[in-house]
């Protein structure tokens, strides 16, 4: 996708309703827009203000709300979006699309659009798993709407069993997958077919509720490769820790904080056809965090900061058997970047290692000089724009896979 991907989101009426305000949220943090539709019923859960405020668009409730045909009928607003997505989808939201009614503006729009359709449902475990409603799933499945399985667990009636809307998180995946799969680029470019796993970022290792151990990586650098390899046409997951960087359009973006949370997003990424860890996970994280706020007490006596090792993502994976077949580390060295890389090569068990220099501004910074290092081989590239870095490395993983 080469511009940013367009939502058109369908808030149904139903309690999981406030949850759609997450998901406007992630929507917009991973790069897309959203436009909001709210159903009647919806109107008793959520604001149109709320959603207004969050989404930064107006927000429709009723087909007469559309000025006029011509500037913003129904036909067009089905038709802007890349995807339409329906948050919650009740039993009755979904009853109506299956028998095709359009009696609000929700259904009419539902009806007009030539776009993909994913709803995420939500509603009491009786009603999911009512005969008519398992009908009108599998009746909406046929005609091609992506209808996610609900969550499984307590529900806000007090019941318990499959009916949860699935978790934000979960509906984004999808949203990204369902625009992946109708990306242009996708089909095209030397990545097409591949899934990249990148990480980026630093972490943030907590010491008490409000500080913690945290180092100068920007992320840059690990989001042009993201950027680089969506647009060769690879799917592309990014986990990502705390930084401040728009997601690249087409890349799949999961967000942690810790070193122990990129191990888990990691590992529930894969299988990928290549990694390329460029994360700078913190080494060490404290061994206990405080519950509660350190407070001073005044006897002048400094709290001991214990360290514990965190797990070495990039060395497991190597080791793992679900080990890519290409992985490439990074080495962000102050001194003799080459023999250190070289050496952590071998200790880590990667196929390569990029290595750079990092005692001047390289972190934060927009150039970077590297060494692409494997066994036996070294190749240095002058300093450069890291956008131009990741290119390059894009352009050697391709012809690695080849
Ligand atoms: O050992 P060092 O931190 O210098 O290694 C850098 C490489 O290892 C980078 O690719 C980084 O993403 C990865 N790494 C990791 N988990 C750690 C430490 C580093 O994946 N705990």
């Amino acid at each position: 996708m080469t511009s940013a991907p367009r939502i058109l989101l369908i808030v149904g009426g139903g309690i999981a309703a406030y949850k759609s305000c997450e998901l406007v949220r992630l929507i917009r943090k991973n790069g897309a827009s959203v436009t909001c539709v709210l159903t009647e019923g919806g109107t008793h859960f959520v604001t149109p203000m709320t959603l207004a405020a969050l989404s930064e668009n107006p927000v429709h409730t009723t087909l007469w709300d559309l000025k006029n045909e011509v500037e913003m009928g129904h036909i067009q607003l089905s038709r802007q979006a890349d995807l339409v997505v329906v948050c919650p989808a009740t039993a009755d939201l979904m009853a109506r699309m299956a028998a095709g009614i359009a009696d609000d503006l929700a259904t009419t729009l539902l009806l007009a659009t030539d776009k993909p359709v994913l709803a995420a449902p939500a509603m009491n475990v009786r009603m999911w798993q009512h005969a008519a409603t398992q009908r009108n799933v599998a009746t909406l499945r046929e005609s091609g709407v992506t209808v996610l399985d609900p969550d499984e667990g307590a529900m806000a009636c007090g019941e318990f069993g499959p009916g949860r809307l699935p978790e934000p998180e979960a509906i984004w995946r999808a949203i990204a997958d369902a625009l992946g799969q109708s990306a242009p680029a996708a089909a095209t470019g030397p990545l097409s077919g591949r899934h990249v796993l990148v990480t980026a970022g630093p972490t943030h290792e907590p010491i008490d509720p409000v500080r913690y151990i945290a180092n100068r990586s920007s992320g840059k650098q690990g989001f042009a490769i993201a950027a680089a390899a969506a647009a060769a046409g690879a799917r592309v997951t990014l986990v990502s820790g705390p930084v401040h960087l728009p997601t690249p359009p087409g890349v799949t973006r999961v967000d942690v904080e810790t070193a122990r949370e990129m191990a888990a997003a990691v590992d529930a990424a894969l299988p990928a056809d290549v990694a390329v860890m460029v994360a700078a996970v913190a080494d060490w994280r404290t061994a206990d965090s405080a519950g509660q706020k350190l407070k001073k007490d005044g006897s002048g006596k400094v709290p001991p900061l214990a360290l514990t090792e965190n797990p070495d993502i990039l060395a497991t994976l190597c080791r793992s058997d679900r080990r890519p077949p290409l992985v490439v580390g990074f080495a962000a060295e102050t001194e003799k970047v080459i023999a250190h890389a070289q050496a952590k090569l071998a200790r880590k068990g990667a196929d390569w290692i990029v290595a750079n220099d990092v005692s001047g501004d390289v972190m934060g910074g927009t150039l970077n000089a590297v060494h692409i290092v494997s066994t036996g081989r070294v190749e240095s590239l002058p300093e450069m724009p890291k956008e131009q870095v990741a290119a390059a490395l894009v352009q050697r993983i391709a012809d690695a896979l080849a």
